[in-house]
């Protein structure tokens, strides 16, 4: 299988400036873990900053918890965590655990990955029985904020520049794909999707919030060139601000919406 090609580098501090909101989907993918689970093995894929590798340690204090992630400056804030967490850098679409695993969490991480047809099963593969696989994604198409991202990339002296973007494949699959993937392996899916309505506040708060995710890679495409990046960011921030106004209390609402699955392996 090939690897996923290496993304531009993650910005801790930029990614956690919206933690309350982005933590909301992993709490609820959380609560719908079968009640009575104590998995011994715990790997979070994808696991950025490390708060839910965490989180699942001090939950199941004498588990095996290990949090993998590519990017180093996501590990280093990870590592300073006090708890007992093995962080480890490596990609999700080559990672091989020693043994079986009880518990595959992975938050707001898989959709960066390619080739989902091939991952999902593989990843259901190293389960033990009774294993769960625990997945959110946020959902990439047909969203008001992507096609802001879009119309505006495609029009500007940044256009050359972003038009590989436009065309990357997306990885996401319809939901049902994930259920016919995951079938033949888990006999118990659990597969639902949820729009948040985020309700952000500050300067630009929606131009912020992809910054800290969904634009890196228009960033790092323009990164050698700041007056087109500042034009490019400043074209965006006023589509932004046409699709979503303010309301009147000063927030914005952003719809985000999420797919989630949990499948039990047997
Ligand atoms: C949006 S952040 C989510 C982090 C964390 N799971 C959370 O919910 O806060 C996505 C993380 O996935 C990591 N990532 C993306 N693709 C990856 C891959 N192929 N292998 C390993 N990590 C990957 C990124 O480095 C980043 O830290």
């Amino acid at each position: 299988m090939t690897a996923a090609p290496e993304g531009p580098p993650w910005d801790p501090a930029r990614y956690d400036r919206f933690e309350a909101e982005r933590d909301r989907a992993a709490l609820d993918l959380l609560v719908r873990l079968p009640a009575g689970f104590e998995p011994r093995t715990i790997h979070d894929l994808g696991c950025g900053t490390g708060r839910h590798a965490a989180l699942l340690k001090r939950r199941w204090s004498e588990a095996q918890v290990h949090g993998l992630d590519r990017d180093l400056a996501m590990l280093d804030v990870c590592r300073a965590r006090p708890e007992a967490v093995m962080w480890e850098q490596g990609d999700v679409s080559t990672w091989a655990p020693e043994g079986r695993v009880d518990l595959i969490f992975a938050n707001a991480s898989l959709h960066w990955a390619a080739d989902h047809a091939a991952l999902f099963p593989r990843l259901a593969g190293f389960l033990s029985e009774g294993g769960v696989l625990a997945v959110q994604m946020p959902i990439q198409s047909g969203t008001r904020h992507h096609q802001v991202v879009a119309d505006v990339a495609a029009d500007g002296p940044w256009a050359p520049r972003l038009s590989n973007l436009a065309r990357a494949p997306r990885p996401m699959l319809a939901p049902e794909a994930y259920h016919d993937l995951l079938s033949p392996a888990c006999g118990e899916i659990d597969l639902w999707s949820t729009t948040y309505l985020h309700v952000l506040h500050g300067a630009d708060p929606i131009l912020q919030w992809l910054m800290g995710a969904g634009l890196r890679p228009h960033l790092a495409a323009l990164a050698d060139d700041p007056d087109l990046s500042r034009g490019f960011l400043s074209r965006l921030r006023a589509a932004l601000s046409d699709a979503f106004p303010a309301r009147a209390s000063g927030a914005v609402l952003l719809p985000f919406p999420r797919l989630f699955l949990v499948a039990r392996r047997g």
